[in-house]
């Protein structure tokens, strides 16, 4: 992961470059670390081990100013997390920030050090350093030994590089780890993400894998891998209309659940009719397109795969096509059996995870008919890269627990169902049914989050548990998934989700006063399966929490605690009720005093497998 922001301005830009920092501490901090360089003087670099607001106090301490600069927020690979491993790497004359990991470090480190130079951290980004200045002093050109260093990388890297013999130049160059530029006024800028630099400017060019860039203020000059000089559009940033901070709110994540109901309708806008989807969202052969597909397969990680599971049971039901879902770390590495006219279809909040971008490659050599992105970012690799997109505008999602990324996507999901079995000709009312449905979602979230009250009051109890079951079925398994992963995540409650019919095949042997159960019990068709399995956890003693249809008439009693949500309509059911689960993690954390938006050992955006 790792985040990296560099720029070359008139101006000083060490407050430009910590402001990016911030910005990206999404993608990782264990450590920060800065290095400038003003005209006449030497690299400048200051570090420190922590948050980015350490490396703000060593700044006071330690004030650096310069026009030419590079900066970084680390997510520990190589090397534990300290002042000693946090980026830039400095050799000689210049600095190096590094996203990504490079494979070859160990064989590159000896070269190096037989060559005489001295390693001073235990990262593989500092092999880079050497190397680039061993080249340089080879080549005498600093843009010819630049490509040499990339030729000589194995790995995902995303570089930003300074020298003092060049202090108007900033070099860049990606592969397999994101990295865009962004364009101002005289000045240039780079980072792993443009909401780095939204701050400065709204206008971006996504650089290609392979491609490698030299900036001045004057001139920009990008090359591919073979050299040849590329001229890419300068794209203005969509989501640049959207607030970055957390407003009135204490945590982004309880902000970004909050702006649930405007993100689902900004997903929406547009790609409803009356009573049918507008399949041409897909593109103008949209409607050719679905009827030719036979099967589908889902590969995503983390949240987004959990959207996946939610949308085979929908496509298999509504659609009737075949639907398989697989984590993307898995899929990348397998020969896969492709039934004929099988589309893939790859989700992410980022467009920019390692494993989910590689299957998407890996995806094009197996034989499918055509690749579908679902994303929230536009101008991002998986994007890129696929032959059909559709975009959830869920807006910048900064907290590392995703929340409205994934009711966003079930959304988009959800939509997709409708078009497949629209253009498959299935009963219009099912179709229609689904429209009225999503359209009446935004309100009904809205109406859902009022609920945050009552969730919060039971948050203390929850917090000085140890480990939590949570259950569910059909569609709501999958949801059952999204609010254990949630809880682990930001609460460091270990918890499990079960299919409510596994319970007694093994969990059932936990279940005690101290293990709180929670269900996702909608009044859908198996609900009254449902109420079995819970018998049987009241029966054991467990402490029962059950997210209830307000018409579910569950047991009352002693150890049971019903939250009564609203009736739903059944298929939009599973993004209402994730919407209770994502609450009660956060007042847990809360409770608990956990990083709610960082918390430990996680990062937002997985850009190395
Ligand atoms: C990380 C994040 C998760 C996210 C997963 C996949 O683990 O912490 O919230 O679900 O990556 O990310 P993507 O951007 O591909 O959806």
């Amino acid at each position: 992961m790792c985040g990296i922001v560099g720029a070359v301005a008139k101006r000083n830009i060490t407050p430009i470059l910590i402001e990016g920092l911030r910005r990206l501490e999404y993608r990782g901090y264990d450590s920060a670390g800065v290095a400038v360089l003003a005209t006449g003087n030497g690299i400048k670099r200051v570090r420190a081990a922590g948050k980015v607001a350490e490396l703000e106090n060593a700044l006071e301490l330690s004030p650096a100013h310069g026009h030419l600069g590079i900066a970084h927020t680390r997510w520990a690979t190589h090397g534990k997390p300290a002042e000693h491993n946090a980026h830039p790497h400095l050799s000689e004359r210049l600095a190096v920030v590094h996203n990504g990991i490079i494979e070859n470090h160990n064989t590159l480190r000896k070269k190096l050090t037989d060559l005489g130079y001295t390693f001073t951290s235990d990262t593989d980004t500092e092999v880079v350093a050497h190397l680039l200045a061993h080249n340089y002093k080879q080549k005498q050109n600093l843009l010819c030994a630049f490509r040499t260093t990339l030729t000589e990388l194995h790995g995902a890297y995303a570089l930003g590089v300074i020298h003092q013999d060049e202090p108007d130049t900033l070099y860049c160059a990606r592969m397999g780890s994101p990295l865009v530029i962004g364009e101002g006024s005289e000045e240039r800028f780079i980072a792993s993400d443009p909401l780095a630099l939204l701050q400065v400017t709204d206008q971006f060019i996504y650089l290609d894998e392979g491609d490698h860039a030299r900036l001045t203020l004057e001139s920009r000059e990008i090359w591919n891998k073979q050299n040849v000089p590329m001229e890419y559009a300068v794209l203005r940033y969509e989501h640049a209309a959207h607030s970055l901070d957390k407003g009135e709110y204490r945590h982004y994540m309880l902000k970004e659940i909050h702006e649930q109901p405007v993100a689902i309708a900004n997903t929406l806008s547009g790609i409803l009719g009356d009573d049918h989807v507008l399949t041409a969202t897909l593109g103008p052969d949209a409607e050719t397109r679905l009827k030719d597909i036979e099967n589908i397969h889902i590969v995503a990680c983390g949240t987004s795969y959990h959207a996946g599971l939610v949308a085979s049971y929908w496509i298999e039901e509504q659609a009737g096509l075949p639907c398989q879902v697989e984590v993307a770390s898995e899929f990348r590495y397998r020969q896969v059996a492709v039934p004929t006219n099988t589309l893939l279809i790859t989700i992410s909040q980022s467009g920019e995870t390692a494993d989910t971008l590689a299957a998407l490659r890996h995806a094009k050599s197996q034989g499918y008919l055509s690749t579908l992105a679902i994303c929230n970012v536009a101008g991002s690799s998986l994007v890129r890269e696929a032959d059909w997109r559709l975009l959830t505008q869920a807006g910048p999602e900064i907290g590392v627990a995703s929340t409205k990324a994934f009711t966003t996507q079930l959304v988009a999901l959800l939509w997709l169902t409708t078009a497949l079995a629209q253009e498959r000709g299935r009963a219009n009312e099912l179709i229609a049914a689904n429209v009225r449905a999503l359209r009446n979602l935004p309100a009904l979230t809205a109406q859902t989050l009022e609920l945050n009250g009552e969730i919060e009051a039971l948050a203390a109890s929850f917090a000085n548990k140890h480990h939590a079951l949570f259950l569910g079925r059909g569609t709501h398994y999958p949801i059952a998934m999204e609010g254990a992963l949630k809880l682990k995540e930001i609460s460091y409650i270990h918890a499990e989700a079960y299919a409510a019919g596994e319970l007694k095949h093994g969990p059932l042997a936990l279940v005690d006063e101290d293990m709180p159960v929670v269900s996702v019990a909608p009044s859908d068709s198996l609900l009254e399966k449902l109420k079995s399995n819970l018998q049987e956890v009241r029966a054991r003693g467990g402490q029962l929490i059950n997210f209830a249809c307000e018409r579910a008439e569950l047991d009352n009693g002693e150890g049971i605690t019903h939250i009564k949500m609203p009736w739903v309509y059944e298929s939009v059911s599973p993004i209402i009720y994730t919407l209770p689960l994502q609450l009660l993690s956060y007042h847990v954390a809360l409770v608990k005093g956990t990083d709610v938006d960082k918390p430990r050992n996680l990062a937002k955006s997985v850009t190395v497998e």
